[in-house]
């Protein structure tokens, strides 16, 4: 995952070179729908003068039409396809300029105003709106008392603006209306792009629906004046409608054990990704993770047949669940929304796991051989939340030895060399115990109870496989012949460690799910 910190570049630049587009499309699109439209009226007017030149030799009797009402039919028809072209484009060669009347028409605004000492007023017209109040994504209950809300909201009004929310339950039955303020936890801060990630953190002084009789949270989303200083807009929000049954679902997931131990929140996956190293993932984290786990893939686009057909087995098997996040590409936020998508799911699971996992398809965890998941997981118990250290690996440097049969190998198989590059900030990923965090982020959650410990070194650690999973290519491209190298200033080691559990995973694979994907492709 690339963290760019020059996201304001981006969207001026951006924005410019779109708007130009747009204006050229446009420009295009007037002189083209002209062309068309003269080229029809002059074919039209071409082929009905001819006819009625012809019609003029004929009889008049046998016509229920006579040659001057299809003149008169002709010049109207014409006319009329004229004067509707004329209205939709403006006559720009008119000698009398635009007046300021015809303006206001437009406008329906005050210009310009003389006031009492001779001082231009002048005046700013506000059109249409550039980015939402409130993008709703979900709602959640965490509580007797709490929800967290899910969704974007315009970025700048919350850079610059103080936009707030309100909470409101509306109980199904009589009973008085709960009102408390929404805390709002900005988790992608700094990242965002039109849109941020906002979740609300509804939590009511008394208990909200606890009777189970079932109501309704509702949202007020108020911009304050962020925006304009002069209007205060407030749009509510229905973000759960709560009936007796969906209460009792939650309390019943509330007041027991977790489902699973382990829960995977995959980031949004988007772009040509190789069916082949997803299948090879999917095998090593299910082995690695053990029949209590369960792996949550988000589809911004990149879920295409290929891919569906690598998880479809496992999907069978209950071990995955794949949801289409494509709709979210509408609000440009940052790298497909992968911050909204990490808090619907932990708020979504929140109670379904012991522990949720927040890493990358090129990723691989790994605990050494000596202990197993459980007990590691164990030994950090006592921590919400657990970071742990970056392997990066190379994506193209394999052993001499396997050059005759590296198409046959699995990636985390013959892709052998570590970077070793001393003094670089290496990402690190982390898992947390999400009954007691109420936002995440990608790298790490900051709304958290309780503490973090990033002293897990020998302990749990992931390797890195970067750029090999939306490559549909053979990732060998240099075969050597040494434990150890230097390429593009960059020294690298063998580490077999991953290449020794190969054999296992496949093992595994075809234990669990048989030989139907022994033909996946790159
Ligand atoms: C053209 O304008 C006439 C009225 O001037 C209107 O009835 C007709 O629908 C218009 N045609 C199109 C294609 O806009
Ligand atoms: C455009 O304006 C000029 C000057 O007022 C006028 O002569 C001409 O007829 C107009 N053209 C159309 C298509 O309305
Ligand atoms: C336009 O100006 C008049 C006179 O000053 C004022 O009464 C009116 O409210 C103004 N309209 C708008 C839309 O600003
Ligand atoms: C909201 O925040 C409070 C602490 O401020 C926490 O106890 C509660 O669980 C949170 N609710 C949700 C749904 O995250
Ligand atoms: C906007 O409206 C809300 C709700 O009516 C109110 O609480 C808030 O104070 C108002 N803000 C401003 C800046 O007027
Ligand atoms: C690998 O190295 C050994 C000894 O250094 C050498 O004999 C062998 O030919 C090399 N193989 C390749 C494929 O370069």
């Amino acid at each position: 995952m690339v963290m760019s910190s020059s996201s304001d570049d981006i969207i001026s630049s951006s924005s410019t070179s779109s708007k130009e587009i747009k204006d050229r499309r446009m420009f295009v699109g007037i002189v083209w729908n002209c062309a068309a439209e003269l080229k029809l009226v002059l074919t039209a007017l071409l082929f009905l003068c001819s006819f009625a030149t012809v019609l003029q030799f004929l009889p008049s009797r046998s016509f229920f039409l006579s040659p001057s009402d299809l003149r008169h039919c002709l010049s109207t028809s014409t006319s009329t396809s004229l004067s509707n072209n004329t209205l939709s484009t403006p006559n720009y060669s008119s000698s009398s300029p635009l007046t300021t009347t015809q303006l206001l028409l437009h406008t329906d605004q005050n210009q310009t105003l003389l006031n009492s000492n001779g001082v231009l007023k002048r005046a700013f017209n506000p059109y249409g709106s550039a980015a939402y109040n409130f993008v709703f994504m979900s709602a959640y209950r965490g509580g007797p008392d709490t929800f967290a809300v899910v969704g974007l909201s315009s970025k700048p009004l919350h850079l610059y603006g103080n936009p707030t929310y309100q909470c409101l339950w509306l109980p199904h039955d009589h009973d008085p209306i709960g009102v408390t303020a929404g805390l709002k936890i900005l988790p992608d801060w700094g990242y965002g792009r039109v849109y941020t990630v906002v979740v609300v953190n509804c939590t009511f002084p008394t208990s909200a629906g606890a009777d189970g009789k079932g109501g309704q949270l509702l949202i007020h989303a108020t911009t304050n004046g962020g925006g304009d200083r002069n209007i205060n807009t407030t749009d509510t929000i229905l973000a759960l409608d709560e009936t007796p049954e969906d209460f009792a679902r939650f309390k019943e997931q509330f007041t027991s054990q977790p489902k699973y131990d382990y829960l995977y929140c995959g980031s949004s996956l988007y772009g040509n990704l190789s069916p082949q190293r997803v299948r090879e993932w999917l095998a090593y984290h299910v082995r690695l993770f053990g029949g209590r786990s369960h792996f949550v893939i988000h589809d911004a686009g990149g879920v295409h047949d290929g891919l569906m057909n690598v998880l479809r087995p496992w999907m069978e098997k209950g071990f995955v669940t794949v949801q289409d996040i494509r709709d979210q590409e509408r609000f440009d936020g940052y790298y497909h929304n992968q911050f909204l998508i990490v808090n619907d799911c932990l708020h979504r699971y929140r109670f379904a796991a012991k522990w949720l996992f927040f890493f990358d398809v090129d990723e691989f965890i790994f605990v050494p051989k000596k202990s197993n998941i459980n007990s590691i997981l164990d030994s950090l118990s006592s921590f919400t939340q657990f970071t742990f250290e970056q392997m990066p690996m190379s994506n193209k440097l394999c052993l001499s030895q396997d050059a005759p049969t590296a198409f046959r190998k699995w990636g985390f198989e013959k892709l052998v060399y570590k970077d070793v590059k001393r003094g670089i900030r290496k990402d690190r990923k982390y898992a947390v115990q999400p009954r007691s965090v109420f936002a995440t982020g990608v790298h790490m959650s900051q709304n958290i109870v309780g503490k973090t410990t990033h002293n897990t070194d020998g302990r749990i650690k992931y390797f890195h496989y970067h750029g090999t999973i939306a490559e549909r290519r053979e990732p060998c491209r240099q075969f050597i012949n040494s434990t150890e190298i230097t390429v593009d200033t960059i020294p690298y080691v063998m580490d077999t460690t991953m290449r020794d559990i190969a054999g296992a995973v496949k093992r595994f694979e075809l234990k669990m799910i048989g030989s139907a994907l022994q033909r996946t492709r790159q």
